[in-house]
């Protein structure tokens, strides 16, 4: 009886401290986590499928300056492998401008997909995923002292949300990370990565964002997170894709289980608003739409060109006979002046 209670005060204990063992898929998967974790059933969820004819355009929108991430001076880096997803510490001289208040960089970290597949952002705009999804993390530093302290306010914390697609080239940046990925293929392992210029991870262009109210994307799920996620993607190599999604495990050595497939599903938008920094111009075409669209202008360039090539032949005879009445007419006109 007395084991009992305490078992029950070690799974208390346990839950107070959002220790419950979660996953993505299975019995502790993404459909249970409300269960131990409450706030990941709230109504101001992340990850959403951002649907880009219902944002608003918010012209005052400033864009975000990333501060101090191209300066990251001579201290290395953590690198961790927490069973959930692949981390890197970040000190706190990078933090954000154009922001409400100044938010401190803490870390940031990866979701993907599965091998074979194309599909591991957490967001998608139009219904859309990308390869992968970056996040970099921060914290209010003008309100809070630290991360875990911001994280229950509201607007504590500031995540900038990167979709990252397959493209023809490496990104010598993400290889400062994936080169390390090997020594940190168990849970809890960690490695030190010799800093690097943490903004060339992020898109070229940054003026493009949605900005919306959300949450932390994995448990306890916080609803604490004001979120820019960039229209512009980053991109990697299909060999970078696939050492992300083959090298990590998310258990300890044995048994070894694939660290794949870490995204949350989009969350409803229920009753939030998206902003946006831009004007959309027209919808945002898919591939297929795009290849139909191809064929569309192909097919109707075709039947003007087949149009035009039919009246021409209409009239080239017509425009004989006249000249040769007018020929012939010449020609009387010569005979009899
Ligand atoms: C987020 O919520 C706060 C508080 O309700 C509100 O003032 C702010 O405008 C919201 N921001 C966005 C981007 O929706």
């Amino acid at each position: 009886m007395l084991f009992f209670v305490l078992l029950l005060k070690v799974t208390w204990i346990l839950a107070a401290d959002g220790g419950h063992h979660w996953t993505y898929e299975g019995p502790h998967g993404q459909d249970h986590w409300p269960a131990s974790y409450p706030e990941c059933g709230g109504n101001a969820q992340s990850p959403i499928d951002i649907q880009t004819d219902g944002v608003i355009f918010d012209p005052d929108l400033p864009t975000v300056q990333p501060h101090g991430y191209d300066q990251l001076g001579t201290e290395p880096l953590d690198l961790h492998n927490n069973g959930h997803t692949v981390q890197l510490s970040l000190p706190p001289t990078l933090h954000l401008g154009g922001l409400p208040r100044k938010y401190t960089a803490a870390q940031l970290h990866l979701h993907w997909g599965q091998k074979g597949t194309l599909k591991g952002s957490e967001h998608q705009i139009n219904s859309e995923a990308t390869a992968a999804e970056l996040h970099v993390v921060h914290y209010d530093s003008e309100s809070y002292g630290s991360l875990s302290e911001a994280a229950q306010k509201p607007q504590g914390l500031a995540v900038l949300g990167i979709l990252i697609e397959v493209g023809e080239t490496e990104n010598p940046a993400y290889d400062h990370i994936l080169s390390h990925l090997h020594e940190v293929r168990y849970k809890d392992q960690k490695t030190s990565v010799p800093p690097f210029n943490v903004r060339e991870l992020l898109p070229q262009q940054l003026e493009q964002f949605f900005r919306y109210n959300g949450s932390l994307t994995t448990p306890p799920c916080y609803q604490s997170v004001l979120w820019t996620v960039f229209n512009r993607r980053a991109q990697i190599s299909m060999g970078q894709l696939e050492k992300l999604q083959e090298t990590l495990s998310s258990t300890e050595e044995d048994p070894s289980e694939p660290l794949v497939q870490n995204y949350r599903v989009p969350q409803p938008l229920n009753q939030r608003t998206i902003f946006a920094s831009f004007i959309q111009v027209g919808p945002l075409y898919t591939t297929g739409e795009m290849l139909g669209l191809g064929m569309g202008i192909s097919a109707g360039c075709l039947c003007l060109l087949l149009t035009i090539y039919f009246i021409a032949q209409k009239i080239r005879p017509e425009k004989k006979t006249k000249m040769s009445s007018l020929g012939r007419r010449n020609c009387t006109e010569l005979i009899y002046p």
